[in-house]
C-alpha cells in the first residue's frame, strides 16, 4: 500500500524557538528594517552594502543555530510517510533536521547567485558575502534571496504537491505574503489540513486550528499521525 502523502508548509515561526527571527511578530525583524531597503532589488540597487550585511548578520544566526523538537519531529514524519516540505524560510534547519525532500520558495541564505543570470546559483564559501565577491561570469554575487517583488521559485511544482497530499500540515506562518501564502489553498477537500501557531488572526477554509507553539505542538501532533498509521 503507497504511502500517505504529507505537505508540511513552514514559515518563520518553526525557526522562532531555535532563536532565528520572524518577521512580523515582536521583535520581528520587518519592526527593525525597512524591508524596502534590505529585501527589494530596488535596496540592492540604492545600497548593496547594506542588504550584503542584512542577510549577513542573518546568515551568522543561522549558522548558529540548531533544529528544534518542530524540525525533529517533521524529519521523523519519513520514516512512515511520504513526506514534502514547502519553505518559506531561507534557513537549512529542515535540512540538518534530516528532512530529504525540501521547497525553498523564498530561496536559501547559505547559497549565492550571479546579479546577472540567476540560475547561477553557488553554494557559500565563507559565512558572508562581500562586496568584490564575483561570480564566474565576473558580477557580483548576491544572496540567493527572492526579493519582493520578484518571483517565487518551484510555485506550480508546490500548489501540486499541496493538491495531492493526504495530509497538510501548516506551521508558523502568518499566511501574509503571496504568492506563496495561497498555496494552502490548494490543498485537497479530502485532505486533513491543520495549522500550528501561538495565534492566528484568519484560518483557511478546512484548516483545523492547533493553537500552541511549534515545539510544544508539532512533535504531539506527530505522535498522533504514527498512532493512527
Ligand atoms: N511556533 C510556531 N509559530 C510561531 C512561533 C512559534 N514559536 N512564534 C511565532 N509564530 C508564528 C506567528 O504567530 C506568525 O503567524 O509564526 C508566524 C510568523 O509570521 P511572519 O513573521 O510573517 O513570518 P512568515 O509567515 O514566515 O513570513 C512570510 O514574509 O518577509 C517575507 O520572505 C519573508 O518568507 C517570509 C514571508
Amino acid at each position: 500500500m503507497s504511502r500517505s502523502k504529507i505537505v508540511v508548509f513552514t514559515g518563520a515561526g518553526v525557526s522562532a524557538e531555535s532563536g532565528l527571527r520572524t518577521f512580523r511578530d515582536m521583535g520581528g525583524l520587518w519592526r527593525e528594517y525597512a524591508l524596502e531597503e534590505v529585501a527589494s532589488p530596488e535596496g540592492w540597487r540604492r545600497r548593496p552594502d547594506v542588504v550584503l550585511s542584512f542577510y549577513n548578520e542573518r546568515r551568522r544566526a543561522v549558522l548558529d543555530a540548531k533544529p528544534n523538537a518542530a524540525h525533529l519531529a517533521i524529519a521523523a514524519l519519513e520514516a512512515k510517510f511520504d513526506v514534502q516540505i514547502v519553505t518559506q524560510n531561507v534557513d537549512d534547519l529542515h535540512e540538518r533536521a534530516g528532512s530529504t525532500q525540501i521547497l525553498h520558495v523564498h530561496g536559501e541564505i547559505l547559497k549565492a547567485r550571479s546579479t546577472v543570470n540567476p540560475r547561477l546559483v553557488y553554494p557559500l564559501s565563507k559565512p558572508t558575502i562581500d562586496l568584490g565577491d564575483h561570480c564566474e561570469l565576473g558580477s557580483q554575487l548576491r544572496p540567493h534571496i527572492v526579493w519582493f517583488g520578484e518571483s517565487v521559485q518551484h510555485l506550480d511544482v508546490a500548489a501540486a504537491l499541496f493538491a495531492a497530499a493526504d495530509k497538510v500540515l501548516v506551521i508558523g506562518t502568518s499566511l501574509s505574503v503571496y504568492p506563496a501564502a495561497g498555496l494552502v489553498h490548494h490543498a485537497g477537500d479530502h485532505a486533513e489540513k491543520v495549522l500550528v501557531a501561538p495565534e492566528v488572526d484568519t484560518l483557511p477554509p478546512g484548516y483545523r486550528f492547533r493553537c500552541g507553539t511549534a515545539v510544544s505542538v508539532v512533535p504531539e501532533l506527530v505522535a498522533e499521525w504514527f498512532a493512527k498509521t
